[in-house]
């Protein structure tokens, strides 16, 4: 009996190891990989990465991004499950009373996109560990 509760708790251990393995990423991982980090990466990473980032907000990794206070609110840029009074929120959807329009003064995110960073915030702002987690600044045909 007692062995039969330990192969069972052994397997069910070593079945939540694989799902949140790489091999094996979860919904969370992927709804990362697919609406943040292409949207983070292309739009705001030029400006918002490293030690020298503007307002303070570093966006290439978990703790830049979650961890620091606005210098203005004295809150954090992004408050898991509520988009709304997320300042990343009302920086990329003009509702700010910031003064910039971010990503720049000509350029704003589509809806998709807008849409997806608020659904991400809402879910809980889950940020991968790992590799997964450590995004770096796209250029391309979209992002010139
Ligand atoms: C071209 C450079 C640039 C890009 C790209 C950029 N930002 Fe910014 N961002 C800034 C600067 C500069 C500030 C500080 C402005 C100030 O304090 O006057 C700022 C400030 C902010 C703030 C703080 C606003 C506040 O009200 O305190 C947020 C949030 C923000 N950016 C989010 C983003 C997000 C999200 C993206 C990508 C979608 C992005 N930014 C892309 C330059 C940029």
């Amino acid at each position: 009996m007692f062995m039969k509760f330990t192969a069972t708790l052994f397997l069910a251990t070593a079945f939540l190891c694989a799902c949140s393995s790489p091999l094996f990423p979860s919904a969370q991982d992927r709804y990362f990989a697919m609406h943040v980090k292409p949207v983070l990466e292309g739009s705001c990473l030029r400006c918002h990465s490293g030690p020298a980032s503007p307002a303070g907000l570093d966006l290439s990794h978990r703790d830049g991004a979650l961890k620091p206070l606005s210098p203005r609110t004295k809150r954090p840029f992004v408050i898991p499950g509520d988009p709304d009074d997320s300042l990343i929120v009302a920086a990329i959807t003009r509702k700010g009373t910031h003064p910039k329009i971010m990503p720049r003064l000509e350029v704003s995110l589509t809806d998709d996109e807008i849409g997806g960073l608020s659904e991400w915030i809402e879910d809980g702002a889950y940020w991968p560990e790992g590799s997964a987690g450590h995004l770096h600044a796209v250029y391309n045909a979209e992002n010139p």
